[in-house]
């Protein structure tokens, strides 16, 4: 889950590093780090806890300027604490490696490599490749040979990038884990990293290569080998965009509110991109299997209910983390959705390759084009959300029940449309005038910020946006919510209820009355009650405070409204709490290990 980025070019590489870091700090925000050969020739390392400021600090004093050769690497801790030794680059002699991932066989090959004599400054199993790397290349003289063989002998998913003191490239390999590739052949210059993000405006072309492919960087080309050294063409390549805006947070004090307010816009963008003819490359399936992890398995809950109801055929909505070990039943005539925004979460892309393993279709619904995820499967549906940059997913999961919803009604075959785009029309338009009442969430959030937990309920098709919205609020409050199944809460939790809960209550027009009565439930026993609902006395008399919603017309989009109105309590909430939103501790934006 960390951000790995090299550059190799003109002046100015530590420059282009530092920027390419800035754009990946969503994956990991632990510690920075930077390696760049200096004027004389040697690597020159800097590195430091904390975000990236504390690393751009440290280099304020430093002269990079001329370097024209950098690793960088931003960290979200596996093996090892967090601090300055243990953070990337790693150097050793005349080698510097920055690493995305876990060797899972680290420890016995670190007894190995202490018994050689190689000496470990840190507790990563980063440090293993490296004391690997130094000595095959003392045999083989050569460093793409040397990579190989090092490569060869680590277990689980990874990305390096390896620069040393005595080529004129950087190298890189990579097998499970996110990296791409990019060159400028007019500035004569190459870059790497975990996402083409952060290659953006610095490159015209990008090449995602294969596992098991070793791309040498020079200034101006790349080239790529398989592990037995031979060239490889197992790469894909893109054009990329060279006119880039890095996206900024505009009039928004968070990229997170930032990403709730864009959720309208979106929707309608959606509409023109879907609503035309849709090429199905797959047949309707007998059974479906719905794959994510997060965010993206509630919203796959949310589509599932809606495809079982439309087109009448069983679903599962499963886990990534625990479908991939499962051993799943898997039949003729399945298909398999796999939802991820970032299209590189590591369990999500196990569970594709073990249902392609055994011969079951696979689509995506996915934002990042290009990603492992969007490159492995039979066919892809973008939901065309744009970078989001928040850690807390919440533009994307919008997006991710709506091509679900759309993709659904091409598979009941239906080619008109118009009422589907009607209530997408209507959803944006509610979403708007929702998100037109901020000052009532802030007064919400304000009077209930500091009590003892949360419980968010639902029913039907609110109970996956219960789920999701406890999610949020734990992840950027951290603040201790629960998502329950309304009717489950009399079977075990209700002991938890006293004068110091809050039960956020989600009622929609399904299952009205015996949502009303579970809310009275918890009512009788002190609970605080917040609810979001119709506005109706019924409704509104029961609750301490409340947030109407005009539920008409929305039907199975309605889930989506509330998500909104969630979305924004759980952003008051940790703005009265004083979290770091839009990087919350412990988390990464992109989970890229299992
Ligand atoms: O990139 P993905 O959609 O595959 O990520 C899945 C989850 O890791 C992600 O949704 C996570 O739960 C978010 N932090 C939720 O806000």
């Amino acid at each position: 889950m960390c951000g790995i980025v090299g550059h190799i070019g003109s002046n100015n590489s530590v420059e282009k590093v530092l920027e390419g870091l800035k754009r990946l700090e969503y994956r990991g925000y632990d510690s920075a780090g930077v390696c760049f050969k200096d004027q004389s020739g040697e690597l020159s390392l800097y590195k430091k806890t904390g975000k990236l400021v504390n690393l751009t600090n440290l280099l304020k004093n430093i002269d990079y300027g001329s370097s024209s050769s950098s690793v960088g690497h931003t960290r979200w801790a596996t093996h090892g604490a967090v601090n300055d030794i243990n953070s990337h680059p790693h150097l050793y002699k005349n080698l510097a490696i920055v690493h995305n991932g876990i060797i899972e066989n680290a420890d016995e090959l670190k007894k190995d490599l202490v018994a050689k004599g190689f000496k470990f400054k840190s507790e990563t199993d980063t440090e293993v490749f490296l004391g690997l790397l130094s000595f095959e290349l003392e045999q083989e003289k050569d460093l793409l040979k040397a990579t190989s063989s090092a490569f060869k002998k680590i277990k689980g998913s990874s990305a390096f990038v390896i620069q040393s003191k005595d080529s004129d490239g950087i190298i890189t390999v990579k097998n499970g884990a996110p990296l791409v590739c990019g060159v400028n052949e007019i500035l004569g210059e190459a870059m790497v990293s975990s996402d083409p993000y952060a290659l953006m405006g610095f490159v015209e072309k990008i090449f995602f290569p294969d596992d098991d492919v070793i791309c040498f960087l020079k200034k101006g080309e790349i080239n790529f080998y398989d592990l037995d050294g031979t060239p490889s063409n197992r790469y894909l390549a893109k054009d990329l965009e060279t006119n880039f805006e890095a996206t900024t947070k505009g009039q928004f004090e968070h990229y997170m509110l930032k990403e709730i307010y864009e959720q309208p816009a979106l929707i309608r963008n959606l509409v023109d991109n879907y609503f035309k003819d849709i090429d199905l490359n797959l047949e309707k399936p007998k059974r479906l299997h719905i794959v994510g992890c997060g965010t993206a398995f509630y919203a796959g809950m949310v589509v599932g209910q809606i495809w079982e109801k439309r087109l009448k055929i069983p679903v599962s909505m499963e886990l990534a983390s625990e479908f991939r070990y499962k051993d799943p039943l898997l039949l003729p005539g399945d298909l398999a959705i796999f939802i991820s925004q970032s299209g590189e979460t590591a369990d999500t892309l196990a569970a594709q390759k073990l249902c392609k393993d055994r011969g079951i279709k696979t689509f995506s619904i996915v934002n990042v084009e290009g990603s492992s995820l969007f490159r492995a499967v039979d066919q892809n549906f973008l939901i065309h959300a744009g970078q989001e940059i928040g850690v807390a997913s919440t533009k994307a999961f919008t997006q991710q029940v709506l091509t679900g919803r759309i993709i659904c009604e091409a598979f009941a075959d239906n080619k008109d449309f118009s009422s589907l785009k009607q209530k997408f029309s209507l959803l944006s338009h509610r979403i708007d005038e929702l998100l037109n009442k901020a000052e009532l969430f802030k007064d919400i959030a304000s009077k209930i910020y500091n009590f003892g937990g949360f419980f968010f309920t639902g029913r039907g098709i609110y109970y996956p946006v219960a789920l999701e919205g406890a999610l949020k609020l734990k992840e950027i409050a951290y603040v201790h919510a629960e998502g329950y199944a309304a009717g489950e809460l009399k079977h075990g939790p209700i002991a938890l209820i006293d004068e110091r809960m809050v039960n956020i209550a989600i009622v929609g027009p399904e299952l009205f009355e015996k949502t009303l009565s579970n809310i009275q439930e918890v009512k009788a026993r002190k609970g605080v009650i917040i609810g979001i609902g119709p506005e109706v006395s019924e409704l509104r008399n029961i609750c301490d405070l409340f947030i109407p919603l005009t539920f008409e017309g929305l039907e199975e989009l309605s889930p989506l409204y509330v998500n909104v109105a969630n979305q924004l309590l759980s952003y008051h909430i940790a703005k009265h709490k004083g979290t770091d939103i839009d990087r919350p501790r412990n988390l990464a934006k992109s989970v890229t290990v299992e």
